[in-house]
């Protein structure tokens, strides 16, 4: 069996290229003023936020998209207020994006512009010589469920490394993708911080609780300490309190025996102690909730499948924080939550794929 130094240290050595290398912020100030610039010529009121993967991890990573959104004052002023999803409000974003996509192409005759309108969420995707982004419009979910993880994750900030070496293994897999993946990277990141919060829920009665210096609890495992976090009311993100750009934040490396623990208990929470057919991951409340209490069931589910276009399934459950009934995990159909639990009992015999 791999040890838990051994598992830490193959992910360190597989993402050397983290260490030290310049991960500043500075591609996503770059590419945010290009299109801040296309879009004072279109809307000069729209104000431009960053959010996805820079935002959460607080670097650029390399090979990433970076994720922007296009606000109005008012959606900044009513920073907490929820995004409608009527047709009308989907129009509206749908013009200020075709307005902002002509405006790109004409400013940047290389790039590739492609504007899709028919999503559940109308964006705009760019590719660039050295940077893809996304561009949404007048929705703040985005900023405040990223915004949400970078809270999670930076309250220990050695755990940013779980969640970098999670995403990158479901990529590696084929598990990570809109359309023909299992879960998007903001699912996966859902899934490290609940399992963060949550561990020593379902589980074994020896662990002994206690309360930190610094006030977040800690729990002893094998006579080791691993600080726990401290939920966070997903209510209280308010996007006028979120800067548009993130601000970098250095990225440190972690002991390599505590990151090769957290992963193989991350595996060992979601196949065995975390009750999968019957609870809902979810980062909107404090104690665990169940299927059954938010109509996620199998009935539901036929229902929804014999009158609708899109599958939704409800096996893999996870509670979008802020969209309303969303289930992130919704593409996970029964036959890929079998392939999901087979990545994840490899993932865990083989230092996600590493040794
Ligand atoms: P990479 O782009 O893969 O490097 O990581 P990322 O952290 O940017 O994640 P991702 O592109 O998956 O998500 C960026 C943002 O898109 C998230 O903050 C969400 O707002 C949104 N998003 C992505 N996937 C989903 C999804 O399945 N459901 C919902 N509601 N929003 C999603
Ligand atoms: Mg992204
Ligand atoms: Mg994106």
């Amino acid at each position: 069996m791999l040890s838990p130094a051994a598992i830490g240290k193959a992910i360190l050595d597989h993402h050397a290229s983290l260490i030290g290398a310049d991960l500043s912020v500075k591609r996503v100030h770059d590419a945010h003023s290009l299109v801040k610039n296309s879009l004072d010529s279109v809307a000069p009121d729209l104000k431009l936020y960053t959010f996805g993967s820079s935002t959460v991890f607080g670097f650029h990573e390399p090979k990433s998209d970076v994720d922007f959104v296009a606000l109005r004052q008012e959606d900044i002023v009513d920073g907490k207020g929820g995004d409608s999803t009527s047709q009308l409000a989907k129009g509206l974003q749908t013009q200020v994006l075709a307005k902002l996509a002509a405006s790109v192409r004409q400013k940047n005759v290389q790039w590739a512009v492609e504007e899709v309108r028919r999503a559940r969420v109308p964006v705009v995707k760019v590719k660039a010589p050295h940077i893809d982004f996304d561009i949404t419009a007048h929705r703040r979910n985005g900023v405040r469920n990223s915004a949400l993880l970078r809270h999670y994750l930076t309250q220990v900030p050695e755990n940013r490394w779980l969640s970098i070496a999670i995403k990158s293994w479901s990529k590696r897999v084929g598990m990570n993708g809109p359309v023909g993946g299992y879960l998007t990277s903001y699912g996966f990141n859902i899934l490290v911080v609940y399992y963060l919060l949550h561990r020593r829920r379902h589980e074994q009665p020896e662990v002994e609780q206690k309360e930190g210096q610094d006030g977040a609890a800690s729990a002893s495992v094998d006579g080791k300490q691993q600080k726990e976090l401290t939920f966070i009311d997903k209510d209280t993100l308010d996007v006028s309190l979120i800067p548009p750009i993130p601000e970098y934040l250095a990225l440190e490396p972690p002991n390599p025996e505590t990151l090769g623990e957290q992963v193989l208990d991350f595996f060992d929470f979601y196949l065995s102690r975390f009750p999968m057919e019957s609870h809902v991951i979810s980062l909107s409340h404090k104690e665990p909730i169940t299927k059954q209490s938010l109509n996620w069931t199998k009935t539901a589910e036929d229902m929804k499948n014999n009158t609708s276009m899109e599958k939704v399934f409800y096996r893999l459950c996870i509670e979008d924080p802020y969209e309303v009934n969303l289930n992130v995990g919704r593409n996970v159909s029964p036959f890929k939550f079998d392939l999901m639990k087979k990545h994840f009992v490899k993932g865990r015999a083989t230092a996600l794929g590493l040794l």
